[in-house]
C-alpha cells in the first residue's frame, strides 16, 4: 500500500536572517507542514529558537506547524509553544519530564502531541504512549544539527513502529527526521515513514522549491512503486 508522503520542511537549515520568507518559500514549494526544531543547549548541545520565533513566522503560512522540542523540560514550555502557534508538538521520550504528563499538557493546550525517539532508543520505549499520540517521530540522526547523514540502521525501527501502530488500530503517522533526502527518502517511506522531515535537502536549493519537493515526493514513492512492481 502506498500512503502519500507528507513532506515536512525543517527550517533549521533555512536562512535565519529571513526566516518568514523561508517559511513562505517552503509553503509555496508545496510542502505539507513546517517543522520547527527547538533546542535548549541542554538536551542537545545546540540552541536554536524559542516561542517568540515560532510566533514570528506563524503568519507566513496556514500550513501545520510541527514543533520538535529537543529540550529537557518540555512540560515547562509546551503551553508557550502551543500559544505561539504550534499545531503539533513533538517532545522526546528521553527528556526529563514524564511523557504522560507532557502529552496531557499538550492536549490541554488544544494541540496534537507527538513523541520522538533517538536512534539509540528502542521502539518499546514509546509503546506506553502510542495510544495517545498523533505522531511518532523517529530520529534518523542524533539530534542537534541539520545536514547530518541518515542512519540506515534505524530503518527497521520505522517498520517496527508502523506494525505496532497498525496492530493497535492507530491510524497515526510515523515521522522520520534527519538526513532525509533524495537518496534516503525512498527507504524511509517504504519502511512506513509517512511524515518525512527534510531540512538541508530542501534549503540547499535557492529559489523555487517546487521542483525539489516534487522530486522528493517522487523519490519517496519510487521505492514503493519498485517494490510493488516486484510483488
Ligand atoms: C535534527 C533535527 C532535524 C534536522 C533535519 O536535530 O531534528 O529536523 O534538522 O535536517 P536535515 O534534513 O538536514 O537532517
Ligand atoms: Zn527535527
Amino acid at each position: 500500500m502506498t500512503r502519500s508522503p507528507h513532506i515536512s520542511a525543517s527550517i533549521l537549515n533555512a536562512d535565519f536572517g529571513r526566516l518568514t520568507a523561508e517559511v513562505a518559500r517552503a509553503a509555496d514549494g508545496g510542502v505539507d507542514s513546517i517543522h520547527l526544531d527547538v533546542m535548549d543547549g541542554h538536551f542537545v548541545d545546540n540552541l536554536t529558537m524559542g516561542p517568540v520565533v515560532v510566533g514570528a513566522v506563524r503568519p507566513a503560512t496556514d500550513l501545520p506547524f510541527h514543533t520538535h522540542l529537543m529540550i529537557s523540560n518540555p512540560l515547562r514550555f509546551a503551553g508557550r509553544f502551543a500559544d505561539a502557534g504550534s499545531d503539533l508538538i513533538a517532545f522526546h521520550v528521553e527528556a526529563d519530564d514524564d511523557p504522560a504528563a507532557v502529552i496531557a499538557a499538550i492536549e490541554d493546550a488544544g494541540k496534537q502531541p507527538g513523541i520522538a525517539l533517538n536512534p539509540e532508543t528502542p521502539a518499546s520505549a514509546v509503546h506506553p504512549y502510542l495510544d495517545r499520540v498523533a505522531m511518532v517521530l523517529v530520529m534518523t540522526v542524533n539530534p542537534g544539527w541539520g545536514g547530518q547523514q541518515f542512519i540506515g540502521e534505524v530503518v527497521p525501527k520505522i517498520a517496527e513502529l508502523r506494525r505496532e501502530l497498525d496492530a493497535r488500530g492507530r491510524d497515526v503517522p510515523v515521522g522520520v527526521d534527519g538526513g532525509v533526502n533524495l537518496e534516503t527518502i525512498g527507504q524511509a517511506h517504504q519502511a512506513g515513514g509517512r511524515v518525512l522531515v527534510t531540512g538541508s535537502a530542501l534549503y540547499s536549493t535557492d529559489g523555487d522549491l517546487a521542483p525539489t519537493v516534487a522530486s522528493l515526493r517522487a523519490a519517496a514513492l519510487g521505492a514503493d512503486h519498485a517494490s510493488e512492481a516486484q510483488d
